[in-house]
């Protein structure tokens, strides 16, 4: 049987991997600071990570939604705590997509009704109402072009209350920190303006915290630096280390209901064990403070380089912009340095997502490479 052939591959074969190292099938290591997008928090393979999943695993590996789960209310009292997130309430799914097609869904409910606000170059999954919601046309099938989304430019509050007078908008969705976009970040007035536009006019303000959130860029969630209250928060990456785990926060307004939203697999043992885990090193390892800490090494490095016109993002969600398209350089990174980097739309951004537990041997091993290939 072939594989659906939907991705561009590396010609890499990770066969494991070690907090900030992936190794391959003939022994080489490679520096991780792609995270596999995003993805990795605490390090690869940590080892309280492997034996919390491990014994969970020997005990109850999964079961569904209709018997009770301690271990999913244990993560949500330790999440409020950690997020400071204290009155919402935990809804958990696999993915970021399902995460932010969850949200859409509730505030199309919440509102009762059906138009999106969302943003230019924004990301949000690839499920129906998520993709709709994302601005690239290439990913977008007609069974998707259905939703009605309206996108508008990032700080753009004056079109955003335009459409919302017509009063036929659910919600007004946005990565305060644009993953693939760009790692663009507005004001603080915009994402204020935003929340209170949406009170004005009954939408909901989801703020999707899937690549941003839990600790990456230096606070649990990107959008607390604004001192904003958004209606839903939804989350995903960083928060199982790997293991497929998605949820969102909602507001105490919104009030729950048999059957609005539901799931077999959200939330079961495992994934609960592996969040639970990821809030416990977070904690007892500062991860928070050191993403703070290296981002600031990590910017002090790149201005030495001339050909790095900027650096864009927050905490270990950062971007690159060099002064030419850098597909051939991250080719180079990755085969001849053994260093993974990440891609944006833009083409001359490098994005670097490593684990939270990076530190500054490992990007001075990268800016030593940087230096060879661009001087
Ligand atoms: C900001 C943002 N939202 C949503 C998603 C979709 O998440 P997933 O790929 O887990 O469905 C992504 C994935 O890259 C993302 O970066």
């Amino acid at each position: 049987m072939n594989l659906f052939n939907v991705y561009p591959l590396f010609d890499v074969t990770p066969v494991r991997a070690k907090d900030v190292y992936v190794y391959d099938n003939g022994g080489t290591e490679y520096l991780d600071l792609y995270g596999g997008h995003a993805v990795i928090s605490i390090g690869h393979s940590h080892p309280a990570y492997v034996k919390n999943m491990s014994d969970q695993l020997s005990k109850l590996g999964f079961y569904s939604n209709s018997v009770q789960n301690p271990l999913q209310i244990a993560l949500a009292k330790e999440l409020a705590l950690q997020s400071n997130c204290v009155d919402y309430q935990l809804f958990l799914c696999n993915s970021g997509a399902e995460a932010n097609e969850n949200a859409l869904k509730l505030a199309s409910f919440y509102t009762n009704k059906k138009k999106v606000i969302a943003f230019t170059n924004s990301f949000h999954g690839r499920t129906s109402a998520t993709v709709a919601a994302t601005d690239n046309t290439k990913i977008v099938a007609p069974v998707n072009a259905q939703h009605e989304v309206d996108f508008f430019n990032l700080g753009d509050l004056a079109s955003v209350e335009t459409a919302l007078q017509k009063g036929d908008v659910c919600a007004v969705i946005i990565e305060c920190i644009q993953g693939v976009g760009g790692l663009d970040e507005n004001t603080t007035d915009f994402y204020k303006g935003l929340e209170l536009l949406c009170a004005k006019y009954d939408a909901v303000f989801i703020v999707d915290e899937v690549q941003s959130g839990f600790g990456r860029t230096g606070e649990f969630f990107a959008f607390q630096k604004h001192k904003i209250t958004p209606h839903i928060i939804s989350m995903a990456k960083g928060m199982g280390n790997g293991f497929p785990v998605g949820g969102i926060l909602i507001h105490p307004k919104i009030k729950a209901s048999y059957g609005v939203l539901g799931t077999t697999f959200g939330g079961n043992h495992l994934a609960c064990v592996a969040c639970s885990t990821v809030l416990k090193v977070l904690k007892e390892e500062k991860l928070m403070q050191n993403a703070t800490a290296m981002a600031a090494y990590f910017i002090a490095k790149a201005a030495e380089i001339p050909k790095i016109v900027k650096v864009k993002g927050r905490g270990l969600m950062l971007g690159l912009v060099f002064d030419f398209p850098v597909s051939t350089l991250r080719k180079n990174l990755l085969y001849t340095h053994h260093i993974f980097t990440g891609s944006a739309k833009n083409p001359n951004i490098l994005r670097i997502l490593p684990p939270l537990t990076v530190k500054k041997q490992h990007i001075d091993q990268f800016f030593k490479a940087l230096k060879k290939e661009v001087g």
